[in-house]
């Protein structure tokens, strides 16, 4: 992969191996949001219900995602970070 510096005032985060390059001080589901996941990112283990932005405030649980290999993270809780891995998907936690 070749990759041109991020710009001061973006970092580069990788989404389900998919290179990002997103605003500084955003949190993981505003990324995801800009990348244009507004129907969700993740689904329920039983109904296989789709998930995302919610509350955007830590409360619902619904925006879950694996973050540098931490599952089961509120990404509207976590700021975005030079080199992050994001997973998406259905979360074990
Ligand atoms: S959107 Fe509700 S906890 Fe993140």
């Amino acid at each position: 992969m070749t990759s041109s510096p991020a710009p001061d005032d973006h970092v580069r985060i990788t989404v389900d191996d998919v290179p990002l390059s997103v605003p500084v001080r955003r949190t993981v589901a505003a990324a995801l949001m800009l990348e244009g996941r507004q129907a969700g990112w993740r689904v329920t283990r039983r109904a296989g219900a789709e998930r995302g932005l919610f509350c955007g405030i830590g409360v619902c649980y619904d925006c879950l995602a694996t973050v540098d290999g931490r599952p089961g993270l509120r990404t509207c809780l976590v700021q975005v970070a030079d080199g992050m891995d994001v997973r998406t998907g259905t979360v074990d936690v």
